[in-house]
């Protein structure tokens, strides 16, 4: 093997009092239905204690949310209890997932969203898994080139105003996968995001401090009344009532979602979009349809992962990095340099595929099973020097990014799961509130490569597979995923918001709890580092390494950089014979059980 012996004199500082030793030897289930296992059974994984740094803000040993039947854990305590609503009303997984997306639209605008688009990943206890993709598409008058001006330089229409927005996927795709997991109408499901939206709640800080933040974005592009009433926005405590969201989760829950894409809405929205001169014609929105795809089933140390498949590149990429960690029999400790050596080189090699390869595999051909196999992390796995970072070509650094992306995980008592990531990308998108219709339009244009080399607001410098053409979806980074223990029982559902750190966050989550044996609460609280290949640099909360590990990593030829958090994760976890759940704990949100 080539991990050599010298490599343990650079394991600086162990962090953790306990070295990593997972040794789990169980070939995964193949891509096939699990047994189905009701109620759940305990889990395997026994936690142990995690130890952080002296200087991390979060301490270790914190406890998570528990329930004995079902679990949600999402950025909205609203959205969350929304969803166990519809539980408690003898609805499955899918129908909570499809009530709290509703409900986030209503109390979490900023990412939330009829607007927007995401993708589901899901598990039935029966064995059957899915994985629905409605990310938007770019619109029919697309071009390429649409964000370069005649000077050759790229414009900021990517992500501010009407040309930025994607044709919207998100009604499509919850209504399509609840029709065929859900054991609800719509019409239920809705109900309580329609008393939301028109009774109204109470404003929360996360709202109030995002109102401030989005403020100049949203006044440029006409305001948002019921947010900005006087032009200021409302403050932590008012409380809001959307009569006009009301109306349109009304006319969605009586007619189904042919009225957005077909009907009164959708006359809405292409008249806001004419007048505003953007591109989202009525027969854009006539032609979107969601898509189902046969998730990304991989396997790590013996658990099975269910993640999404392209138009994310979020399965691939995590896949792929857990493979290259895999070649290891086990981990450096937590928090020493090597472990922050090998999981950098790991993501550094799967963002180089993913910028480089990945698009909408309507579009392009992606050689997703070569680079999700083990023979292929095997490779990539000797590529890594034992004591150096590999160079990756530099490129302007990534724009600071906020909370426009929303990620929930859904557990129900008979065992089935879901994880949602959904989004309308930059904070309130595109800042385009179609006032007729009480909601936000995405900015998911700039997910597109705009200009190959140039990075988009995230930093990421993307190739020819990811271009702008018309009906096409723009590759995303959403990482919704589950992981199945080796009895084929749910025991993990995590995924995150954060761009391209969506990815990182998951695959650390997942290797918290696999490798460090973490509880959930350790494991969401952990310091996270994200390494995208461009910019070339390796980024970590401050405070998350110790100074000793930074000098060490420094050394090793990474740049290292630090910001005060990565993402926002929300996961569900089995303990024995209770769910627990956690929500951000960087951030805003609950976990809610019963
Ligand atoms: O799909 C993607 O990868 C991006 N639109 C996600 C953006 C995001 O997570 C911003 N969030 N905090």
């Amino acid at each position: 093997m080539r991990r050599s012996a010298n490599r343990s004199s650079l394991i600086v500082v162990l962090l953790g009092a306990v070295a990593a030793s997972c040794t789990h030897s169980h070939p995964a289930p193949a891509n096939a239905p699990t047994p189905r296992v009701s109620p759940p059974a305990p889990a395997p994984v026994a936690t142990r204690a995690a130890v952080f740094p002296s200087g991390w803000r979060f301490e270790a040993g914190g406890h998570a949310t528990e329930a004995e039947h079902a679990m949600i854990a999402s950025n909205s305590r609203l959205a969350s209890e929304a969803g166990v609503e519809i539980l408690k009303r003898g609805g499955n997984a899918v129908d909570a997932a499809v009530a709290t997306g509703f409900a986030l639209e209503v109390t979490f605008p900023a990412a939330g969203n009829i607007g927007g688009g995401g993708y589901m990943v899901i598990h039935m206890a029966d064995g059957r898994s899915a994985a629905i993709d409605y990310r938007e598409v770019a619109p029919l008058a697309a071009t390429r080139t649409m964000y370069v001006d005649s000077t050759g330089h790229l414009t900021n229409q990517s992500t501010v105003g009407p040309l930025a927005v994607g044709v919207p996927g998100s009604v499509a795709g919850m209504a399509e996968a609840l029709k065929r997991f859900g054991t609800m109408s719509l019409h239920d499901v809705m109900q309580p995001a329609i008393t939301l939206a028109a009774e109204g709640f109470t404003v929360d800080s996360a709202l109030a401090q995002s109102l401030v933040a989005g403020k100049t974005l949203i006044m440029g592009q006409g305001g948002a009344a019921p947010f900005y009433p006087n032009g200021e926005p409302l403050a932590y405590g008012a409380h809001l009532v959307q009569p006009a969201l009301a109306r349109t989760l009304r006319l969605i829950a009586d007619k189904g979602p042919e009225v957005f894409y077909k009907g009164e809405i959708a006359d809405t929205i292409a008249a806001q979009m004419a007048r505003m001169h953007g591109l989202i014609t009525k027969e854009d929105l006539a032609r979107y349809v969601p898509e189902w795809r046969d998730p990304i089933v991989g396997s790590y140390r013996g658990d099975t992962i269910l993640a999404m498949p392209p138009s994310s590149s979020g399965g691939v990429s995590t896949m792929e990095s857990l493979n290259i960690l895999e070649t290891w029999p086990a981990l450096p400790p937590f928090g020493s340099a090597m472990y922050a050596h090998d999981v950098a080189e790991a993501f550094r090699r799967a963002f180089i595929d993913r910028n480089r390869l990945l698009g909408d595999p309507a579009f392009v051909h992606a050689p997703i099973e070569r680079l999700t196999s083990k023979a292929y992390a095997r490779a990539m796995r000797d590529s890594i020097l034992p004591d150096r970072a590999t160079p990756s070509p530099t490129f302007t650094a990534a724009r600071g990014e906020g909370m426009h992306t929303t990620h929930y995980s859904v557990v129900d008592a008979h065992g089935d799961a879901v994880a949602t990531t959904t989004t309308l990308n930059s904070l309130y998108g595109s800042g385009v509130y179609v006032a007729g219709a009480g909601m936000f339009l995405n900015d998911e244009m700039d997910d597109f490569t705009s200009q190959p080399g140039t990075p988009n607001q995230f930093g990421l410098v993307q190739g020819e597979a990811n271009a702008i053409a018309p009906g096409k979806r723009m590759l995303s980074a959403m990482s919704p995923t589950i992981v199945l223990d080796r009895n084929g029982n749910v025991l993990l559902v995590v995924g995150a918001a954060g761009g391209p750190t969506i990815i990182t966050t998951t695959t650390q989550i997942i290797l918290n709890v696999i490798d460090g044996r973490m509880s959930l609460s350790d494991a969401m609280k952990a310091p996270r580092m994200h390494e995208q290949a461009w910019p070339d640099g390796l980024v970590y909360e401050r405070g998350g390494l110790s100074q000793a590990v930074v000098d060490s990593l420094t050394a090793m030829g990474y740049t290292m950089r630090t910001v005060h958090g990565l993402a926002n994760a929300n996961a569900v976890m089995r303990v024995g014979d209770a769910w627990q759940g956690m929500s951000e704990p960087r951030s805003s949100g609950a976990a809610v059980g019963y």
